[in-house]
């Protein structure tokens, strides 16, 4: 240990830990490398998970066998990947969209990452998707990652969609701190603030939250598993 330790509080450091890490452990292969830059050519904006995060999505799908998956909020597929690469033969990622062309541009990185048949994209706001997947058969793993305004809404969905002892995350539950304060001006984080009041009072999930730093900076995670 330098005698001078860094500032633990420096994006730039929490940045290069993850470039440590990923380093040791790849995060990353060509197909994942190459729906990066495809997704920064199409120019869609830099939102999708971290790729120790999409991992991490991977592991936890892995880990209860997970045969469905549903995914709100595809962006271009980065997450979608990960996840689609933990089902088993005959297993099914669907993923939700709003925007036409985020869906196309996950389409086309999907079929090039080799998942393109274990995947399929419903084109709409999730909540007239969503209602949709209803009595159809139950999901193992269900990933928020869409409009944050909505997510208090989407929970209620996720959990509904969900078989018992099926887990749901939720991402960028922290934003930065912002989850804390009460008059937040941003309708992401109010939207975010309404998510953990919804979960509080939920009484079919058992959910902890989880701070992260990293490349995508700080934010967090709740996971939950369903309870029968
Ligand atoms: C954070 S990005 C998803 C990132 C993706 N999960 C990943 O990690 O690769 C959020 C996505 O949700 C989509 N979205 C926003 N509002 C939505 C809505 N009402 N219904 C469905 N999707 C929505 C956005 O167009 C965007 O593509």
């Amino acid at each position: 240990m330098s005698q001078n330790p860094p500032d633990q509080t420096s994006p730039e450091l929490w940045a290069a830990v993850d470039a440590y890490m990923s380093a040791a452990l790849p995060d990353s292969d060509p197909a994942l490398a190459a729906v990066q830059a495809a997704n920064a050519a199409a120019g869609l904006p830099s939102i999708d998970v971290a790729p120790n995060q999409g991992k991490l999505l991977h592991i936890l799908a892995r880990l209860i066998g997970a045969r469905r998956i549903l995914e709100i909020g595809t962006l271009g597929g980065y997450s979608a990947i990960w996840l689609a690469r933990a089902l088993p033969p005959g297993g099914k990622l669907v993923s939700l969209e709003f925007q036409p062309r985020h869906a196309e541009i996950a389409q086309q990185n999907l079929e090039t990452a080799g998942v393109g048949d274990l995947v399929e994209i419903r084109v709409g706001p999730a909540l007239e998707t969503l209602p949709k997947l209803e009595g159809h058969e139950a999901f193992d793993f269900v990933f928020i990652d869409a409009d944050k305004e909505s997510n208090a809404a989407y929970l209620d969905w996720a959990i509904r969609l969900t078989r018992p002892g099926g887990l749901v995350v939720c991402d960028n539950v922290v934003r930065r701190g912002g989850v804390i304060d009460p008059d937040h001006p941003n309708t992401a984080t109010q939207g975010t603030r309404r998510f953990f009041e919804a979960l509080a009072k939920e009484k079919r999930l058992t959910a902890t939250g989880l701070q992260t730093v990293g490349v995508k900076g700080w934010d967090g995670l709740v996971i939950g598993i369903v309870e029968a």
